[in-house]
Formats: C-alpha cells, structure tokens, sequence
C-alpha cells in the first residue's frame, strides 16, 4: 500500500517521500526581487528537515507580477543567480527543489501582511496592476490603478512565464509549478468573477482556461521532459450564490492541463474574491475538493492536498486512502521545520534521511 513515505516518482524525478513544504510568500527580498539569505536559511532548513519536495514561494515572472515589493523574483539573470544556491543545497539536502512561478494580476502592489497588506497607490512606491478586465480588487482602502491585458500584455504573460523557467531549469530547480490559484492573474483569467472579457480569452469555459493553458505549454516547451509540472489551481471560489468558478470545471481544466503536459494538479481553493463563504476551515477542509479532482478526472493527473495538515497519521491518511498523491504542509513548516522527520519517527519509518551532521541528536 501506498502510503506517506513511499517514494513519489514522476518522470525522471523521485521525491523521497510524499510530504511537500506548501509555496509560502516570505516578503523578505530588498524591493529587487533578489533572493537572500532568509530564503536560503528557510527554504534550505526545511529540506534538511525531511521534506521530500520544497517548493519557493510565488516566485513573480516580472516585477509588476509581485503581490508586494518584497517579492522574490526570476525575472532576469542576476535573480537566476541570487536563486541558485537555494536549488542547489535544497538537493543537496536529498529533496525536490521545486519553484512557484507567479504573476500576482490585480492583487499585485500591497504591503507585506505584517504591514496590513494594504493596496499601495502609486505614491506609496505601488505600480499598475494587470488583469483580465480593468476591475480592481474590491479592497476597503483605494485600489492602486488597474490596466485590462490587450493581446501584447498576454503575450509579454506569456513569454515571462517561459523565460522564468528557463533560468529556474538552469539552475537547478527540478519541479516547476505554475501559480493559477487564490484570486491571482491565472485564476482571475478562469473565473467569470473577474473575467468580462469579449474576445477569446473571456466569457466560455473553453476561452477563459485559454490562458492557463498556453501558460502550462510554454512552460512544458522549455522544461525538461524529465522533469515534471505542477499547477496549483483554486478549486472553488467558494461563491456558490453568483456564476462562479467550481470544482467540477476544475475537473475539466484539469484533465485539459494533463494533455498539455501538467503532471499534478495542486489543489487549493479560494483567494478570488472576499465574499467568499467557505464552509469549514478545519483538518483537511481542502482534502475533498484534491480528491475529488484525484478520482473524478479520465487522465492519469496527479494530485496535491494542502490545507490544515499538522499531523503524521493525518498527512498519511491522505495518501493511504487514495485521497492524493502529495500532501503540501503549509504553517505547520513554518512552526516546525522538522516535520517530515518528526512524521517518519512517529510512524516508525526506519531508514530516515537524517543529516550526517545531527544523527547524534536522532
Ligand atoms: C505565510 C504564508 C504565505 C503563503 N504564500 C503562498 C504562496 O506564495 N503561494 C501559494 O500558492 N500559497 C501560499 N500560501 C498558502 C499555503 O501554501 C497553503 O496553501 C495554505 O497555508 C494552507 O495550508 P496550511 O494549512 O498547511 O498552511 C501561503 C500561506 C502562508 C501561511
């Protein structure tokens, strides 16, 4: 039976086990976007905590793609080499480097969250945000201006999307995962919430997945056919009294992504819009909507779980019941770095991969 600890393979690439640190914003590059120590300490201390796959934060593709200034970021060669280390000792740890790329559309240009995470005007050091319509996100305060695409700034998308990868693959970084979730620019393109375009990337199911689409393939063109891709979606907007994304057009979205090369569906909810009503915030409250995608769609996509999982049998039942094939751990990591290996130890798994360096504390 399969269960957390047996090794998760997809194409070339084996993760140790099926426990994956969940994409967490860290807010802590200089306003360049620049990676530094922090995320080499958190990222890198997370790897020798057991973790199988250690997966960046939303790594933005282009500056005005930042949720705050303090983003990081893979937009040019000198980010490519501020990363580089972080992938290379996150291997050298025995995980699965992995990067979030992500564009933050209209919920860009805020302060960090322990700064209120306001919307910055322009005047506050803010900038322009992109989206699918020129409607901004319905924040208390003054949303900072927001500029409909046209057909050069999906290209420009686009392209961000696959230069971004491409120094990701250069340096070292064996998962991509493309960012369509929690109300950001990929998912405000799926939902007819934020979408009220006209042309052919607005109004059917089949124009407003357009997007995300031409965005995986891209990604799958310059990634290395070893190597594999994940998507974390939103599988619901969790708006169930307006015509809305739901998890039975994530279903179909994500049977489409598999066809265009997409290995595993990470499945989160939510983020598009604040009158979301979501029914339970408890242990695995996401856990359903991951399976419902694990066992509903016709291809072979994998799935992720993520959301409230704090404990070993728990994270274990997940993947011994089928429910999903990788189980992302979000705050839990945050307030225990060690997780995985503290879970090995708990369900008796032997050959733990405790580092050379502190086997006299295990
Ligand atoms: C501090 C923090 C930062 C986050 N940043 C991101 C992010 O960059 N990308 C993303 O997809 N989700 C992000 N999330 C969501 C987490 O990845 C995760 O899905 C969520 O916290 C639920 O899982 P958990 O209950 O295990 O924390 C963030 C969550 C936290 C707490």
């Amino acid at each position: 039976m399969t269960d957390l600890f047996t090794p998760l393979r997809i194409r070339g690439v084996e993760a140790r086990n099926r426990i994956a640190v969940s994409p967490m914003c860290q807010y802590s590059c200089d306003r360049d976007g620049l990676a530094k120590d922090w995320h080499l300490v958190h990222l890198g201390s997370r790897a020798v905590g057991g973790a199988g796959t250690v997966v960046s934060e939303a790594t933005a593709v282009s500056p005005e793609g930042r949720i705050s200034p303090n983003d990081l970021g893979l937009w040019s060669a000198d980010h490519a080499d501020a990363l580089r280390g972080v992938a290379d000792f996150v291997s050298r740890q025995g995980a699965v480097p992995a990067v979030q790329l992500a564009h933050a559309g209209r919920k860009a240009s805020t302060s960090r969250p322990w700064e209120g995470r306001d919307p910055l005007s322009l005047d506050e050091g803010g900038w322009e945000t992109l989206a699918p319509s020129d409607v901004p996100y319905p924040y208390d305060g003054e949303a900072p201006p927001v500029r409909r695409m046209d057909s050069d700034d999906i290209e420009k998308v686009k392209d961000d999307f696959a230069s971004a990868a491409e120094r990701a693959l250069d340096i070292g970084f064996e998962v991509a995962e493309v960012h369509a979730a929690h109300g950001y620019l990929l998912h405000e393109f799926l939902s007819p919430v934020t979408n009220g375009r006209d042309d052919e990337y607005g109004g059917c199911f089949r124009n407003r997945v357009r997007l995300v689409r031409e965005v995986v393939r891209e990604v799958r063109d310059v990634w290395d056919d070893d190597k594999p891709v994940f998507v974390r979606v939103s599988a619901t907007d969790w708006l169930p009294d307006r015509d809305s994304w739901t998890v039975d057009d994530t279903v179909r979205l994500a049977d489409l992504l598999h066809d265009d090369g997409a290995d595993l569906i990470d499945v989160s909810s939510g983020g598009l819009h604040p009158d979301q009503s979501i029914p339970h915030t408890g242990a695995n409250y996401q856990v359903p909507l991951a399976e419902r995608v694990r066992n509903r769609t016709e291809t072979e996509v994998l799935t992720s779980a993520v959301g409230c999982v704090v404990e070993s049998n728990q994270a274990d039942g997940i993947v011994r019941n089928n429910r999903a094939d990788l189980v992302m751990v979000g705050r839990e990591h945050l307030r225990n770095p060690y997780f995985a290996l503290d879970a090995g130890r708990e369900l008796g798994i032997d050959d733990l991969p405790v580092p050379s360096q502190y086997l006299r504390g295990f």
